[in-house]
């Protein structure tokens, strides 16, 4: 069994699931993208008017929670999984600004993290995984054999983001994403559940001023060097 687990963490837009994308590529392992399943439950609050301008009734998104369904499905022709919440295919609806707008107070519950957790452990079992998000490395995977931290600066990540979301025709300001980018800095490494923190083993990669290429061949050796240690300690 030479397969190891990878956990990517760090902060949004940083380039996290392109890269454990690619990772996973070249691995031949599984990628698992948890910020999918946050924004999925988030998606469910919204139509479901759990969440919305009005507030949040978090009392009501419990009581639901056990009935949601989450699942990812491979697409052969995208070459990664899609998400699925109860049966629907949600991959674009939850990419949109109003889920990332509301995903941080929706992700810091307790019961919700929970349910996340237990998912995302199951999909672990047999290794060969590339996972990313905010707590792999320190709460999901604590003995992942490889733990990669990303980080760049807000201004170029919002830059990033803003392209993305300009591309999907969503009408909005740079500022905006900026605001956004920043408030789910604070949220998501403030909160008391799984706060976004840096493994003390993990190592870290700022892409600020690396490209897509530096960067993935950076984790690529990593991952290699772990793979070839995890052998021969087999
Ligand atoms: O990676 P992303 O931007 O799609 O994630 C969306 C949100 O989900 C992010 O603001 C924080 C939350 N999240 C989390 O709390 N824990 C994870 N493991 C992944 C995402």
């Amino acid at each position: 069994m030479n397969k190891i687990i990878i956990a990517i963490d760090g902060y949004s837009s940083t380039g996290k699931s392109t890269m454990a994308k690619q990772l996973a590529k070249a691995l031949d392992y599984v990628y698992v993208d948890t910020g999918a399943m946050y924004r999925a439950i988030t998606l469910f609050a919204i139509e479901s008017g759990c969440i919305g301008p009005a507030g949040f009734k978090k009392q009501a998104l419990l009581e639901a929670l056990s009935g949601i369904e989450l699942k990812f499905k491979y697409n052969p022709t995208l070459g990664f999984s899609e998400m699925f919440l109860n049966g629907r295919n949600v991959e674009k609806d939850i990419r949109t600004l109003e889920v990332s707008q509301y995903v941080s107070q929706v992700s810091v519950v307790p019961e919700v993290r929970e349910k996340m957790v237990a998912l995302q452990k199951v999909m672990g079992e047999n290794k060969g995984l590339v996972m990313d998000g905010r707590d792999i490395g320190t709460v999901v995977f604590p003995q992942a054999e490889l733990k990669i931290f990303m980080t760049a600066s807000p201004d170029i990540r919002a830059t990033r983001r803003y392209k993305e979301l300009l591309d999907r025709g969503e009408e909005i300001s740079f500022e905006e994403v900026l605001e956004n980018v920043q408030a789910r800095d604070y949220i998501d490494s403030h909160r008391k559940v799984s706060p976004l923190k840096q493994a003390e083993d993990a190592v870290v990669i700022d892409n600020s001023s690396m490209n897509q290429k530096e960067q993935f061949e950076r984790a690529l050796a990593l991952a290699e060097h772990k793979i070839q240690k995890n052998k021969k300690g087999a």
